[in-house]
Order: structure tokens, then sequence, then C-alpha cells
């Protein structure tokens, strides 16, 4: 969601700032826009649309050394070139990530005194705050400072102002925000996957810090006073993002489980580490804090926390949790789920956890992310950047981590399940997924961690196919959803756990008494009547990875729908990567 990006240094800024936003592509967008100094005059170049149609409008003999960049992914007002940034208002151009939640009541303050706005962004608006307040201090320091107490929400800013040819100034609150440090060149971005072919060294902004950038130095305040920030180095290899010949990141990312995986299991059982990773067992009360597919990890984890450790665990969604009334104490336990450790509505449940005292442990894929840096412990589940939209890869490793935590005070030792997913790689999803192409509604069903797994499953169809899907807890389905089901209605039921399989059967058989077009997942220790389905997908059995296994292969039967159907897999509509908006 919404990438800056900004160049000040040596090299041609242009070519800096395309590359940036290319890295920043994974986060969604749907416009893009450029401004730079040329001829010590800024030009801007934005549109709706994909980078490289941007790139069909640059002037290849533009060769400035300093400018600024973005993606936006629309909020306030629709993707078009008006709304798109950089805005530009008086003396002041800027790009900007997060959203001013009062730009309505600024607008008016504006109005009265004479500014007029061209879009109906909340970004124009702060654009002419800025220049508002800029006119009357002629100094951005102090600026963006008062800036602080004006506007509410989020914000990371990346700004130019006309006739100062050499500095870039930077500010963020809510919103992500980093600098890459060359001698002669300095690189701002939304997150390291746009610096990292620049430079491995970097700072990360804190909220309220204000940076001058220019090309040999840089000056961070917090406060009004110039602040030493650690400079941090980079030390992890981020692949090249590359499809690698497959035909999507999606993919690519749900190929890349096996050794995911396998590398994890192999490193704590092999080695005997499963100690090293946090206690738990100790924490009378334990939440789970995620969004989306975070927060379905989540329900998988309560399953087994509960099971193995006999502690109860509430799974709150984090876009709700600060909304509602908290039971959370101070000895608790906060597990955050995150992928991206941006998104806006889990770092404010983590604050609102570390307001009380609770202990948070972070469960991260991105290195010093915002989440990963408030919480008190993290694991970083390693699963490599992530660049379709749907996650697959970091939704099995958080799963695996969660069960890892549960059974880390046991004598359990987990075999390499490399044979297993490879089974699951191999079936034909063509053939499962003929009757759901045409369909526009999808039923999943399960009970129990089941019904868990079938909450994952259907929310991976329905982001990447566009067909409306429901997961139900399939006793649930006579209380009100049968009467939606009908001659050929597709039904996909997740049967993996033995002890309530029978249940399940019950509600497939009265699916199908209805017409329904069954498709099962379930573990091959099942025994199940042949006249009960239409098609089965068999999962190799597991004591414990069954949810592992069997998502995989709900990733790939989502996967092949949305080919056949011709989505854009790795960039669903409407969606972003890294949700760093409420
Ligand atoms: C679905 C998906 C989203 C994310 C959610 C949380 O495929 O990717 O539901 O899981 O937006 O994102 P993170 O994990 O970055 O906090």
């Amino acid at each position: 969601m919404c990438g800056i990006i900004g160049y000040v240094g040596k090299n041609n800024a242009l070519k800096a700032l395309i590359n940036g936003l290319k890295a920043l592509e994974y986060r969604g967008y749907d416009s893009v826009g450029v401004a730079y100094f040329l001829n010590d005059k800024i030009k801007i170049i934005k549109d709706k649309g994909r980078i490289n149609e941007l790139e069909n409008n640059i002037d290849i003999n533009d060769l400035p050394n300093i400018g600024i960049g973005h993606t936006r992914w629309a909020t306030h007002g629709v993707p078009n070139k008006i709304n798109a940034h950089p805005h530009s208002v008086g003396n002041i151009t800027l790009v900007h990530n997060g959203i001013i939640e009062n730009y309505l009541e600024l607008k008016e303050e504006l109005i009265k005194h004479d500014y007029n706005f061209k879009s109906d962004t909340d970004t124009e608006v702060a654009c002419a705050y800025i220049d508002y307040l800029y006119k009357n201090n002629n100094d951005m320091l102090k600026t963006l400072h008062e800036i602080q107490n004006i506007f509410i929400g989020s914000y990371a800013l990346c700004i130019l102002i006309n006739n100062d040819f050499n500095n870039i100034y930077i500010t963020k609150k809510g919103s992500p925000l980093i600098l890459g440090i060359n001698t002669d060149e300095k690189i701002i971005a939304s997150d390291i996957s746009a610096i990292i072919s620049y430079t491995k060294n970097y700072i990360i902004l804190e909220d309220n810090d204000i940076g001058i950038i220019n090309r040999d130095n840089y000056k961070i305040y917090n406060n009004n006073k110039l602040i030493n920030k650690e400079i941090l180095t980079f030390d992890k290899n981020i692949d090249s993002i590359s499809k690698d010949g497959y035909d999507h990141f999606m993919l690519k990312e749900i190929y890349e489980e096996n050794e995911l995986i396998n590398n994890t299991l192999n490193h704590y059982f092999n080695n005997n580490l499963l100690s090293s990773l946090p206690d738990i067992s100790k924490y009378k009360s334990i939440y789970i804090v995620g969004c989306g597919s975070a927060y379905n990890t989540g329900l998988v984890g309560k399953y087994y926390i509960e099971k193995y450790l006999n502690i109860p665990v509430y799974v709150e969604l984090a876009s709700e949790f600060r909304y509602k009334k908290l039971f959370i104490k101070e000895n608790d336990l906060v597990i955050a789920i995150s992928q991206s450790g941006e998104t806006a509505d889990t770092i404010e449940a983590v604050k609102i956890a570390k307001e009380r005292n609770a202990k948070v442990l972070g469960i991260i894929n991105t290195y010093q992310s915002t989440i990963a840096r408030l919480s008190d412990e993290v694991i970083y589940i390693n699963a490599g950047i992530e660049v379709a939209v749907a996650t697959t890869k970091a939704y099995s490793l958080q799963v695996l981590y969660l069960i890892l935590l549960a059974l880390r005070n046991s004598n359990i030792v987990i075999n390499n399940i490399d044979k297993e997913i490879n089974t699951i790689y191999n079936y034909d999803y063509k053939k499962y997924i003929k009757h759901l192409v045409n369909t526009e509604h999808i039923f999943f069903i399960g009970r129990g961690i089941d019904y868990y797994l079938s909450v994952e499953g259907c929310l991976k169809l329905k982001e990447i196919s566009y067909i409306h899907a429901e997961s139900y807890a399939a006793g649930e389905l006579k209380h009100g959803t049968i009467s939606l089901i009908d001659k050929g209605t597709p039904v996909i039921a997740i049967i993996t756990d033995n002890d309530i399989a029978k249940k399940t059967i019950s509600n497939i058989k009265e699916v199908k008494a209805r017409g329904a077009h069954v498709i099962i997942v379930a573990s091959d220790n099942i025994n199940i009547d042949k006249e009960i389905y239409d098609e089965i997908i068999s999962i190799p059995y597991n004591k414990y990875l069954l949810p592992i296994l069997s998502i995989i292969s709900m990733q790939l039967l989502s996967y092949y729908v949305a080919k056949e159907k011709k989505c854009d897999i790795d960039k669903p509509r409407n969606l972003a990567k890294s949700v760093t908006v409420e």
C-alpha cells in the first residue's frame, strides 16, 4: 500500500526512483508518479496505471540528481492522474503514505486563506497546509514540527521545496520510512527492498523524526534536537525479485514452501533447538492479534496452544482490537502476527498491549519492521520476500511457528515433510477446478481445526479469483445457510481431524442430498465413502502438520481457479500487500 521513494546523489535520480518504485510495486498500487529538479524547476510526471506505463512518458534525456516518487493505493478519491502523487501546492511538492484524518477541516481553513484544490485527496490538503505554514515561517524544520500537532492520522512524507535544489525533507508518524546511506548518495524509501541495490546501510525513522537529506549529508531532528541515529547494516539476502520461470509470484512462493518448511523443521529438530523458542507455557492467557490471513494463522495457533499447553487463547482481529473492551492484564502474552510487520491495525493492537504491560511476541517476516521493533521478543519466520499480494509461504511458516511454540516443552520430534508436500504439488488441480471456474458462489466447510483451515482456504480463493465464497463451521449450515445450497453449488469440505470426521461427513451428506458438487480435502487416514464426493484431494497423513499440508492444496486450488479465469493473480484488484492505513 503506497510506496515512497526519494533519491539525492551522484547518480541518475530518475533511474533510482523507477528502480525503487519497482521494488515497492509488490505493496500494491493503482497510480504512480515522480517529481524531480530539472533546470532548477520541479518536473512532475504521474498517472493512473503501472510503472512501466509511466516510464514511457519519461524523457530519457532527463538526468536529474534529486527527486521523489510514489506508488498510490487510492484511499481518498479514485485512481486518476489528478489524485496521483506527487502533489504540488505553492512552493511545496510532496509524496505521502498514510491518511490525514482531519483533512476536511484543514481544507476549509485553507480555503479561507485562498487555497484552491484540484484533487480529492487528503495529501493535496497536507501539501497545501505545509505550504501555508512554510510561507509564514520559511523554515521547513519548524513547519514539520508544527504539523505534528495539526495533522491527525498517519503520514510518511518526502518533500521538495522550489528553489531548494539540493535537499529532500522527510518526516513520519505512523507510516514507515527508512533512509539508505552511501557516501555520495541517499535513498529514502518505505522499506528496505527499495534501497538494497544501492546500499546495505540504513537508518529507521521513528515517529516525529524530521530529516534534511542531501547528497553528502543528512540531519535528523526529533523534538527540535539534532539526534544521532544508529546506522544499521542489512545483512540478509533479499532474493532478487524475479519469478524464476514461474508464471506468477504466487506459484513460485507456493513452491518455495517445501524448502522453507523443511529447513525450519530441520533447524529445530535435527539440532534439538526447540527450546530456543520463547516459552509461552508460563502465561495464564494468550491473545493472538493479526489481520486477514495472519488472523487466520492465529486460529490454527489457538487450536494447538489450547490442545498442547492447556492455556486459553483469544484470537482477535487487530482492526477491532482497539475499539472493544479488553481484558488483557499485565502478565498476559500478546502474539502479534504479521508478514509485513507494518500493518497499521496490528501496530495499534501491539501499542495497546504494551500500554497494558502485556508481553508482546511478534511472529514477523520483515526484518526491523515496526511491529518487530515494538515487540518484546520476535520470531522471524525467514520466508524471504513475499511478492504476491495473497500470502502463501508466510501463512504456512506462521502456522508452523505457532505449532512449534505449542510443542516447545514436549519431547515430540517432527520429521521432514518433503515427500508429503511434493505429493500435494503433483496433483492435477486442473481436474479439481473444472466445476469451480464458472460458478458465482462457493462454500467451504469444516469443524474445529478444519473450520479454521476452511476460513483461510476461502479467503485465498475469493481474493484472487473474485468468486464469492463463504466459510462455515459445518454444523452451522443447518441453522440457515443450507438454504443457499442448490443443484451444482460447489462445497469444499476439509476433513483432517479424525475425531470429528464423522460429524463433518454427516454435514457433507446433507449438502450432497441437496445437489451440491462436493470437493473434499481430507487426510488419507480417514475413510470416506466415494458416494459423498465428486472430487477428493488426499492429504498425506502427518500427526502435527496437516494444517500446512492441506492449506498448500487449497492455495494451489485457488491459484489454478484464478489462472483459468485470467485474473491478475499477483496483484488482485483493490488489494495491497502492506496495509499501512487503518
Ligand atoms: C491475504 C493477505 C492479507 C494479510 C493481511 C495482514 O492473502 O495477505 O489478509 O494477511 O493484510 O498482513 P500482514 O501479515 O502483513 O500483517
